[in-house]
């Protein structure tokens, strides 16, 4: 589906985002693993969270829609699959690797499978850890199908060779059932919706520093809201600051220190980002966001430790940077490379495309920012979703219409998307 973007008139207002898709994840399969009850309420409406949900079915689990955005689970904890059991993973990489950890441990086997995006994503990565466990899985040089077959495990101690929360959680989910602790240390920290949610069911969990490690544990079934998803929220951000005279509420947005990147780069460019009505819910930190338009945004570097708290809002980041004073640097982001696409490559080719002067290195990017965009064409989504929102908001200040190939991908994580944005116009 092509998508016409118009430059457009200020954004002003309140606007709720979807709920979190990696809490939203992460809640269908710990209720899933818990015994008794659980209600599950604001899940995400992403088509990624409900791939999940039927995948979870399919391994046996009472799962019922009880409205929209609330989702009943009725678990004795046992997963018992109907056969053939061979799980189709969608586009969804949280879905597949923190699958696979939960699926090494069982007294059956599996085969877990993807779209064609997925197909090509590293696997390799939970393999490595969980074949220490003691894991058996097959795969065709790291990559999907993975053929699983369910196998007693045991703890082990591993250190993280890349950021990755996808691969963490792999790891712990396996270590629920595993013969002793197992234990994983970073060296950059990913976001700690895993370590959180185990806790809050109940699970044995402490974390020391950047080591965390899990004891084998039962889980009890427990009540979910998910917070809004922060990455979702990030393109309102940038369109807040971007688009003239703009003035935008996102309300009750998840604010968990792991993933709030984009409000520290949003201040290192001098933007100005309020956060009222701070809370808890269910263990994770949300409040609300307020921004405005603002035309003396800078250029900064955004490196290291950065890149973990905001790995998935890097491309709109991109487009917040082009309206900076300045040249941004972003380094040690290649794991950018290993996304729904090759988010490096495909980003500057199609941002160069609308005018913004953006140019590739191995490990990220460098844009020469504080121009006008010229639009006037057509951009690819390369059926990535954060691309083809990130290339909206910049279509919203291009001088010319530009045209998004491939839009209906925003489906993913955010299908109330365009609704949203044009109830601010
Ligand atoms: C996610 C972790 C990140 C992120 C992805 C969701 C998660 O991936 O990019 O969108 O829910 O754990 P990595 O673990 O590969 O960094």
């Amino acid at each position: 589906m092509i998508k016409k973007v118009q430059k457009s008139r200020p954004l002003k207002g309140e606007i709720t985002i979807p709920a979190d898709k990696s809490i939203s994840h992460r809640a269908i399969m710990l209720a899933s693993l818990a015994k008794g009850k659980s209600i599950i309420s604001n899940f995400s409406s992403g088509q990624d969270c409900h791939t999940t949900m039927n995948i979870f079915k399919q391994l046996g689990v009472k799962i019922k829609q009880i409205d929209r955005k609330t989702i009943e689970i009725v678990s004795d904890s046992i997963l018992k699959p109907a056969n053939p059991s061979s799980y189709f993973a969608g586009n969804s990489g949280t879905t597949t690797r923190l699958l696979a950890g939960i699926l090494a441990c069982q007294d059956f086997d599996s085969t877990i499978t993807g779209d064609k995006s997925l197909s090509k994503r590293p696997m390799k990565r939970i393999i490595e850890p969980l074949t220490l466990m003691g894991a058996k899985i097959d795969s065709t040089e790291g990559k999907l199908p993975l053929n699983i077959h369910g196998h007693k495990l045991h703890g082990i101690t591993y250190t993280m060779p890349v950021a990755s929360a996808q691969v963490k959680s792999a790891i712990l989910l396996a270590g629920l059932k595993a013969e002793g602790n197992t234990t994983v240390i970073e060296t950059a920290q990913s976001r700690n919706h895993t370590e959180l949610m185990l806790k809050h069911f109940g699970a044995d969990i402490k974390t020391d520093k950047n080591k965390i490690t899990l004891s084998p544990s039962e889980l009890t079934a427990k009540n979910i809201e998910v917070v809004g998803d922060i990455s979702s929220a990030s393109f309102f951000i940038a369109a807040g600051l971007i688009v003239p005279n703009s003035d935008i509420t996102i309300k009750n947005v998840g604010l968990n220190p792991t993933r709030t990147g984009i409000i520290d780069i949003v201040e290192r460019m001098g933007g100005g980002i309020s956060i009222i009505n701070r809370k808890n819910i269910s263990g994770e930190e949300c409040g609300d966001i307020k921004v405005a338009y603002n035309d003396s945004l800078k250029a900064c570097t955004i490196e290291g430790a950065d890149i973990p708290r905001l790995i998935d809002e890097l491309p709109i980041i991109a487009v917040l940077a082009s309206q900076a004073k300045g040249t941004t640097i972003v380094k040690n982001a290649e794991d950018l490379r290993n996304k729904e696409t090759d988010r490096i490559k495909c980003l500057v080719c199609e941002l160069n495309k609308i005018g913004i002067d953006i140019q590739e290195t191995d490990d990220g990017f460098i844009i020469n920012g504080g121009k006008k965009l010229t639009g006037g064409v057509e951009v690819e989504s390369y059926c990535d979703h954060r691309l083809a929102m990130s290339f909206y908001i910049a279509g919203l200040i291009c001088e010319k219409e530009i045209s998004i190939n491939g839009f209906e991908w925003i489906n993913i994580s955010f299908p109330e998307f365009e609704t949203q944005i044009n109830a601010l116009k």
